[in-house]
């Protein structure tokens, strides 16, 4: 069965946070669209995620990526991980600095890969910009290293472009190529419109420029560079009718609310105590109610 809203988009993924704890502070983050709630927000139970999950997957979800908050600061993440249907693609964008020990336990609990924040490898500004010590910083990197070990691959490495990071878009490059993980440059979501973003235009036309191979993906029409052994992905939603129009997930919030769009917090389905059943019908309403953010009349 496949799931569709009423503007042919299907929803084959579910971005699921799983909490909105976090052991570092960002300055740009977007806490994936939720409100600040209350402190001590509810947050979905490992039963509750997993009946999401499950009901998702009666319904023709194929891809599941877990977020947070910092989705390893829950220590029943491989629990969860271990009651997920075979066949489904489970992911994670993790912050990296809790990854190096826990790898092998995911790997081995049925994750099969990992996006891992990473915005800087110079110590001051790698502080700046998450809050983090250098020492965070080495524990990303053997976290990074922890993870291709694991086989969790391809690793993905998040560059939010930022003023404060744009120059080291390339030697971010070199890193990538280095380690054989995959860099996604992604622009900057100013939700408080403090002018923190970099300018991924002139950096876009640089990566084409210097590609030997260009390709795009389904997945929101993301372009993808090919540079020397390197592979660049750019991930530019704002304003853009492209992105929004091949938007394929649903998310959910970590108080357990289906959420069909990162810009809108008007139009949530809360499961509430919802059963399995009840909770398959939720997720159809909250397709039903999916409408493109960034589309012809509206940038
Ligand atoms: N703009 C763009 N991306 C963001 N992320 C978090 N906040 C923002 C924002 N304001 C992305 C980063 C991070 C992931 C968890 O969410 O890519 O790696």
């Amino acid at each position: 069965m496949t799931l569709a809203d009423p503007f042919g988009r299907k929803v084959t993924g579910l971005r699921i946070a799983i909490t909105s704890r976090c052991n570092m502070s960002c300055l740009y983050c977007h806490h994936e669209g939720e409100e600040a709630g209350p402190a001590g927000q509810r947050e979905m139970s490992e039963d509750e995620i997993v009946k999401v999950i499950l009901a998702g997957a009666d319904l023709g979800v194929k891809r599941v990526k877990f977020t947070g908050g910092e989705p390893l600061m829950r220590p029943d993440l491989e629990s969860i991980l271990k009651r997920l249907p075979e066949g489904l693609e489970v992911s994670l964008t993790t912050n990296g600095t809790l990854l190096a020990e826990r790898a092998k336990s995911l790997a081995e609990a049925g994750l099969d890969r990992v996006n891992v924040s990473l915005d800087s490898l110079d110590p001051g500004a790698y502080s700046r910009i998450t809050g983090g010590t250098a020492e965070d910083l080495d524990r990303v990197l053997e976290g990074i290293d922890a993870a291709i070990e694991a086989g969790l691959v391809p690793v993905k490495v998040n560059m939010v472009v930022l003023k404060e990071n744009e120059d080291e878009v390339w030697d971010m490059v070199d890193f990538a190529r280095d380690r054989g993980v995959i860099l996604q440059l992604i622009e900057l979501l100013d939700l408080s419109d403090h002018g923190l973003g970099g300018d991924l235009s002139r950096i876009e036309k640089e990566l084409e420029s210097r590609a030997d191979m260009v390709v795009t993906r389904d997945m929101h029409r993301r372009r993808k560079y090919f540079i020397g052994g390197a592979e660049v992905e750019v991930v530019r939603p704002i304003d853009n009718t492209e992105f929004c129009a091949n938007c394929n997930r649903l998310r959910v919030t970590s108080d357990g609310k289906l959420k069909p769009c990162l810009l809108r917090n008007d139009n949530l389905v809360d499961l509430g105590s919802a059963d399995l059943e009840e909770t398959k019908r939720l997720i159809e309403k909250a397709t039903l109610i999916r409408s493109p953010y960034f589309c012809e009349g509206r940038s």
